[in-house]
């Protein structure tokens, strides 16, 4: 099998002169002919001025180089797509199956024996994971780290939870414009993800719990030395994988590595996008998502992880107490502990060497946790024919059973405009409804669905209400919020024949999200949509015209079709 410069010619039609030619060239940049004789390991670039939770990356890269060359192999640093969560427009999960591409065929067009892929802020490790379960050459996933947390008066604060909750507070009138640009300059203190458990930290987790990635890779934070340690070690054993040629994607992503990883997708509190990107990995890797499955791990396994938005703590917390390794100790009954470790042996293994850390709260037992159920909740109903998600650990107990009154929103232009409308007709006990912000509706499937409280009510004190729709929420956010509804409204989804002043209900509990209306108008209204027009003209080019004819809905991870493993558009059958 041919390895290091010499995988993947160009094609002259002539090899032997594709490699002197390729050798001629990369001599240019000064290396010896012992260089370029040894194994090579890809490192992915995402360093972007665009994208301070990859600040450290340059750091990170020398960390890695330095692993590699002390195992003996030859590093070599690639540039990729970089996506920073607030400064993408329209949205980042528009663009995360993208840089999922660039990242494979990337991987897939130049010579590497194994690949370090660095990334961190929310959509890029997701992106990567797709993208090295596609490729199937052997990866170690380095996340960037968390941030660590700022100071406000006497108060801790991170990004983002503390960013929505001082916003709310702003919006309520109880922080002025001079102080709220204050807070703006103390949320982020460093570079790095953000410090709560939203989608970046949540994916840091997953990819450990995977075995993709070193133990203790998830929590160490950016700026600690721990973290450029754990950059070293993951550049030497991807120089030794490039010699051994495995563990391969394909061996480490695998029907019971991804239950592990539901189970800490449960149990640390995690994001809702957390479980859009697992469903993505999953179907890249052919291993059929069970969304029941998943929901009933929910009602088995507790939130055993202190850490905002559900609890009180910072990532920063988790990496002083022990780390993920910490954690998912305490869930050994419930994890396949026999799961393959890209750090060559088990999940078993690496948590056997999780420091026991006395006197801490962050990481609790199955005796004592933070929640008695999972984080999330999966439901269906009228509503959701193919399912929709609450993370009702970060919800208002006394609205996991609610029937209101639907005020509609038609679109995020539409909510925008009329949210904080004075003469807006809403109370407390209603429930907010967006649509046409799912995958194809808005597109991209925005970060829109934590609507804000309407002014009105905010300055009431109004702190949270009922809120559903095809949209995400940042893993960050807390609200009593049903998301991912499926399918969206834009492609016929129950959600579009909602009218103002209907009657809906939410009941966690019994996992239902239903539109209380007789079944004969039921159908009436969904026969008239079939021939309404579409919201917004279709994009004509170019990648929004791939998005929009090729993205799956949120039950199927939002991939593109052609890219699941069998590249078919249909449901992986369900298991369990
Ligand atoms: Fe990048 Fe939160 S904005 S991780």
């Amino acid at each position: 099998m041919t390895a290091g410069l010499r995988k993947g010619l160009t094609s002259y039609g002539d090899a032997g002169f594709s490699l002197f030619l390729r050798k001629a060239f990369i001599k240019a940049m000064g290396y010896s002919d012992d260089a370029l004789e040894r194994p090579i390991v890809g490192i992915t670039n995402t360093f972007s001025d665009y994208n301070p939770c990859h600040g450290n990356v340059p750091d990170l890269i020398e960390s890695v180089k330095r692993g590699v060359m002390l195992a003996g192999g030859l590093p070599m640093v690639f540039p990729t797509i970089s996506i920073g969560e607030s400064f993408a427009h329209p949205t980042s999960m528009f663009l995360r199956n993208l840089m999922a591409m660039d990242t494979e065929e990337m991987m897939k067009a130049q010579p590497m024996d194994s690949v370090v892929l660095i990334g961190g802020c929310d959509k890029t490790l997701p992106a990567q994971v797709m993208a090295a379960a596609s490729a199937d050459l052997p990866v170690v996933v380095l996340p960037t780290g968390p941030m660590v947390v700022g100071n406000h008066k006497g108060e801790v604060l991170g990004a983002c939870t503390d960013c929505r909750r001082m916003w709310g507070q702003h919006r309520a009138g109880n922080i002025d414009v001079v102080e709220i640009e204050t807070i703006s300059g103390r949320l982020c203190p460093s570079v790095g993800t953000c410090s709560v458990m939203g989608t970046a930290s949540t994916m840091a987790c997953i990819v450990e719990a995977l075995g993709i990635a070193l133990p203790f890779s998830a929590a160490a934070p950016a700026p600690l030395a721990d973290r450029r340690r754990i950059a070293e070690a993951s550049g030497k054993r991807a120089a030794e994988i490039a010699v051994s040629g495995s563990p391969l994607p394909s061996q480490l992503i695998t029907a019971a590595s991804v239950r592990n990883a539901m189970i800490v997708l449960q149990a640390i509190g995690g994001s809702t996008n957390g479980l859009i990107h697992l469903i993505a990995i999953a179907g890249r890797a052919g291993v059929p998502f069970d969304l029941d499955a998943f929901d009933q791990l929910g009602r088995e396994i507790p939130v055993l992880l202190n850490l905002k938005p559900s609890g009180a703590h910072y990532m920063e917390h988790l990496h002083h107490a022990g780390g993920l390794p910490a954690l998912m100790r305490e869930l050994t009954c419930f994890l396949d502990l026999d799961a393959p470790n890209i750090s060559g042996g088990t999940l078993g293994d690496a948590i056997a060497a999780a420091e026991h850390v006395a006197n801490q709260d962050v990481i609790r037992s199955l005796a004592s946790p933070l929640k008695p159920e999972g984080a999330m909740a999966v439901l269906h109903g009228n509503l959701a024919p193919l399912s929709a998600v609450i993370k009702h650990s970060a919800a208002s107990p006394h609205l996991m059973r609610h029937t209101g009154r639907a005020v509609v929103f038609d679109s995020i232009e539409d909510m925008t405009n009329r949210i904080d409308d004075p003469d807006l007709d809403v109370t407390v006990d209603d429930v907010l409804v967006l649509r046409n912000a799912g995958p194809k509706g808005a597109p991209g499937m925005p970060e829109a669905g934590y609507l804000p409280i309407p002014m009105k009510l905010a300055r009431q004190g109004v702190k949270d209400m009922v809120r559903i729709s095809d949209a995400r929420m940042s893993g960050t956010a807390f609200g009593t919020i049903v998301l991912h509804i499926a399918p969206e409204s834009a492609v016929g989804g129950p959600l579009a024949i909602i009218h103002n002043g209907d009657q809906i209900l939410l009941d966690v509990e019994a996992r239902r999200l239903e539109l209380l209306i007789d079944a004969a108008e039921f159908d009436r209204r969904m026969s008239v949509l079939k021939d309404a027009p579409p919201h917004r003209t279709p994009p004509q080019r170019g990648y929004a015209k791939l998005f929009e004819d090729c993205v799956l809905q949120a039950d199927q991870g939002c991939d593109f079709d052609f890219l699941m493993r069998d590249g078919s558009s249909q449901t992986p059958k369900k298991v369990g």
